[in-house]
């Protein structure tokens, strides 16, 4: 099942947040900042062990002070104008955090609505890529995921899930 819901990420009991991050996975702004605030230091000292993470991909760490047990980080491509791959990036880091997702046995996963305000893809773009995404995944059978949440931050992104589920 997958519900659209306007909410500070940070908030929800879920069994994984997914955080916007960038590839260095050391904190930023937006909800990346939200959730390393929430999170608290403990988060980026263990970022710091991890290495990175490349644009498309996606990697797991504690909740530390969230409610949720896990966040994903996950590294979205920035907007270039569409034809240098931005939407196959975008699909993997749906696809690649449900994956880290499934392997931790989580049942319910909450997404952040990636690339669409620092990193400049147009929500308008992004939200049927992201709906689409999702819906594969939840059809395999290789999971126990029963719900993802995509969070509409913002009236545009809100409408735009909305009107795609
Ligand atoms: N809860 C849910 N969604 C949020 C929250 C929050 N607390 N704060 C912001 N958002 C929404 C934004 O409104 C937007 O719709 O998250 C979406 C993604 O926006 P960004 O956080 O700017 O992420 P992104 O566009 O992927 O850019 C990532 O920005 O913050 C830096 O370190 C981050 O370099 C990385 C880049």
């Amino acid at each position: 099942m997958i519900e659209v819901v306007t909410v500070d990420i940070t908030t929800l009991d879920v069994s994984a947040v997914v955080n916007a991050a960038n590839s260095p996975l050391l904190g930023g702004g937006g909800v990346d900042g939200a959730i390393h605030r929430a999170a608290g230091p403990g988060l980026r000292a263990h970022c710091r062990t991890l290495g990175g993470c490349s644009v498309g991909r996606a990697r797991m760490t504690p909740g530390f002070g969230l409610r949720a047990p896990w966040i994903i980080h996950t590294v979205g491509p920035r907007w270039h104008g569409g034809d240098r791959g931005e939407p196959e990036l975008l699909a993997s880091c749906y696809r690649e955090s449900l994956k880290v997702a499934a392997q931790i046995g989580a049942r319910s996963v909450a997404f952040p609505a990636i690339s669409t305000k620092a990193f400049g893809y147009p929500p308008a773009e992004a939200a049927p890529v992201a709906v689409n995404s999702v819906r594969e995944f939840l059809e395999r059978d290789d999971h126990r995921i029963d719900e993802v949440i995509v969070v509409g931050y913002n009236d545009e992104t809100f409408r735009l899930y909305e009107d795609l589920l």
